[in-house]
């Protein structure tokens, strides 16, 4: 399953095609639209967000609530277009418009501007803005519905806001995901997310933003997704790929990943054990779900690092990029923290390169066929 988007931040709407779409998988707008809510809600995030009440309108793919084998088109119309049509015209003049130039630093701006030759900041900051992690989130929820058919579950939580976190070593078979979604932090430790609030508050009081870490789990997988015998096959280069894929995410480790290389082999890998009962048991997965490129049947744990927002209300120094003048970074309407939104994305991301993996080992015509032949290797690998 693959997908590609198009739109502006404050063009007319976003659009996405994701292809190679199973025949068969049910899907509602509503699962799609609950999707867009989760990526938008979230405390820290700017005014835009209570602009825009994202609904998908599904063009193609679809008949009855079920995909039919095509490609699934949708779009996401922008609700602020109406205040945009000026300075986003497809087809008008820009010539009472006022450009953009000076760079904010930490952002597509400058380095894009270079890039293209653009004499105006808006030209890339329309695309680069992470508004487009809507189209992703779209996408994604049609992965997650193909891979409820297969059992699998993909969510998330919020471990860090800045430098507030959940107690290391945090049990993560443990976090209640009822809990997290009812958390504005996405954090499954009421008192942690209260100060992750407080932290919030006080960085937006200084102009400042702030970034985070999240987890993604994706629970139900079998064992041997992915692949050992090539580079391109392997899942967590395929899951990296897609994770370092989202605007501002600087670090990504699967299962104890960094803390891995400090530690003796001994505490470092899940010892295996086996009963004719149980079949193959872990007591740790250290490894997070993943050996030798492929699943292991533990619950998949991807961490991401994401940098804090670069849009400052209290600016670093930049320089216009006309005159040459020293100036503070341009300002737009802007997040503080936008950590519990990334990680919304991530699990699109994550169970878009997942749902691949599936189709890759059980074949992507159909869910019926895929179902019966992950029902034939889950009878196959049986204690
Ligand atoms: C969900 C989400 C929301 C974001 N919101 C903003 C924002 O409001 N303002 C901003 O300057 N950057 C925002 N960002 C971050 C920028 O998109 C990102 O920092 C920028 O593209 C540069 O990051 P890069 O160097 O990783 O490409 C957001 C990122 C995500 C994932």
């Amino acid at each position: 399953m693959r997908y590609t988007t198009a739109g502006e931040s404050h063009g007319r709407a976003l659009v996405a095609i994701v292809s190679d779409v199973p025949a068969g998988v049910s899907l509602d707008a509503a699962s799609i639209d609950a999707e867009l809510v989760r990526r938008q809600i979230g405390y820290g995030r700017g005014g835009r967000m209570k602009i825009e009440s994202d609904r998908a309108i599904v063009l193609s793919g679809v008949r009855f609530g079920r995909t039919i084998g095509s490609p699934v088109a949708l779009t996401i119309g922008n609700r602020d277009w109406d205040n945009w049509t000026d300075v986003m015209s497809v087809w008008g003049s820009d010539e009472d418009v006022a450009r953009l130039t000076a760079p904010r630093p930490g952002h597509a701006d400058l380095a894009g501007c270079q890039k293209t030759g653009a004499g105006d900041i808006r030209d890339i900051l329309e695309r680069a803005s992470a508004r487009e992690t809507a189209a992703r989130v779209a996408s994604g929820a049609i992965a997650k519905a193909l891979l409820r058919h297969l059992g699998v579950s993909v969510e998330s939580f919020v471990q860090s806001i800045g430098d507030v976190a959940l107690v290391e070593g945090h049990d993560i078979s443990k976090v209640d995901a009822v809990v997290v979604e009812a958390s504005d932090v996405r954090c499954p430790d009421d008192a942690v997310a209260a100060r992750m609030r407080s932290a919030i508050d006080m960085a937006k009081e200084a102009g400042e933003s702030l970034g985070g870490v999240f987890v993604v789990l994706a629970k139900g997988l079998v064992p041997g997704l992915g692949g050992y015998a090539q580079a391109d096959q392997r899942l967590d280069a395929k899951l990296g790929s897609a994770v370092f894929s989202i605007p501002a995410i600087k670090g990504v480790e699967f299962g104890d990943g960094f803390a891995l290389a400090a530690r003796p082999g001994s505490h470092a890998h899940d010892a295996i054990r086996y009963s004719p009962d149980a079949g193959v048991q872990r007591d740790t997965n250290r490894a997070g779900g993943l050996e030798g490129g492929m699943t292991n049947g533990e619950i998949l744990v991807v961490r991401a690092a994401m940098k804090p927002i670069p849009t400052l209300m209290t600016p670093l120094a930049s320089f216009d990029l006309v005159s040459g003048a020293a100036v503070d970074a341009s300002r737009e309407r802007s997040d503080v923290c936008a950590v519990p939104a990334a990680a919304v994305v991530a699990e699109a991301e994550v169970a878009l390169v997942l749902a691949s993996a599936y189709a890759a080992k059980f074949g992507g015509d159909c869910v019926s066929d895929m179902i019966a032949a992950l029902d034939a290797y889950r009878a196959r690998l049986a204690p």
